[in-house]
């Protein structure tokens, strides 16, 4: 059997910004559009977001995980047009999205994003209880399962969350999901491991606990607009937990510019095989394969 590919991309922060009414920039957004106006629209791109996807579109992948902060401040005319790239990026059961903090930015508009991405979001099986995370997917070698880290939070912060009800139903799931039998990627927006107090996963703990017992394959996350690899206690050796770049920056400060992660994954006897392939833009913003690595 060929190997499965997925392709991965995180924090396209859809450009442009509609024009906001001054009755929906109180409180956190009102720094958030500050924020938007005075910096980040000169750095995330809907051009470079466009040549990523086009260029990731030729490499046919089989699936593709999107994990978040598909808006800025959740704006109720932010969701509409996200849905339509979502549209443009795949069908719903070839795009799997879980939320960012930035799609849940405020409170009142916490829960558009479920709404207007629904499809986007589910599992195979309807949520139980109307709880709609952990979602899982199976897609051909592959168990997708997501997370929803994406919480409202107060200005300046930009953390995530779990909770119990998620942590026990995640546990439910990775019992009954053994690595015999699938590839399990776990999708979330947060990074597992952080050295910002406001940008961690604050119950990031219960977190790697559950996944040093039963584990998981592989772990892809965005929300640091950073390329990262780190390796997490597993049951049986460590788990890879991969981070990508923001899917429309170009490089700015320490950020490097737009890449997004193929992974192709095929069994290997008992095993698993996985190979990484960074594709991103280069100085003259043409995309190109940056690099290959061999996980597992
Ligand atoms: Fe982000």
């Amino acid at each position: 059997m060929a190997a499965f590919t997925l392709a991965h991309l995180s924090d396209p922060h859809l450009p442009p910004l509609p024009v906001a009414r001054l009755r929906d920039l109180a409180g956190k957004r009102a720094l958030g559009y500050l924020n938007w106006t005075r910096n980040r629209h000169k750095f995330h791109r809907r051009d470079v977001l466009d040549a990523l996807v086009s260029d990731m579109q030729a490499q046919a992948p089989d699936h593709v995980a999107i994990t978040g902060d598909l808006v800025n401040l959740a704006l109720e005319a932010e969701f509409a047009p996200a849905r339509a790239w979502l549209e443009s990026v795949g069908a719903p059961d070839r795009v799997t999205v879980t939320p960012g903090n930035h799609d849940a930015y405020v409170r009142i508009t916490r829960h558009h994003f479920r709404e207007a991405w629904g499809n986007y979001l589910d599992g195979d099986d309807p949520p139980g209880g109307g709880v709609m995370f952990p979602s899982l997917r199976r897609r051909g070698p592959l168990a997708l399962i997501s997370l929803s880290s994406a919480v409202p939070t107060p200005p300046l912060m930009a953390t995530g969350r779990l909770g119990r009800v998620q942590l026990d139903a995640l546990e439910r799931i990775l019992a009954g999901l053994p690595a015999e039998q699938a590839f399990r990627v776990l999708l979330i927006h947060h990074p597992l491991r952080s050295d910002s107090r406001a940008k961690r996963l604050t119950d990031s703990s219960s977190l790697l606990a559950l996944l040093s017992q039963y584990g998981v394959e592989l772990i892809l996350h965005g929300h640091d607009h950073v390329h990262s690899t780190i390796w997490l206690d597993g049951p049986k050796g460590s788990i890879p937990a991969i981070g990508v770049p923001s899917a429309s920056a170009i490089a700015h400060g320490r950020y490097p510019g737009a890449a997004y992660n193929l992974f192709s994954i095929e069994r290997d006897g008992a095993a698993w095989r996985c190979e990484q392939t960074i594709r991103g833009i280069d100085d003259a913003r043409r995309v190109q394969q940056l690099q290959q690595i061999r996980l597992m």
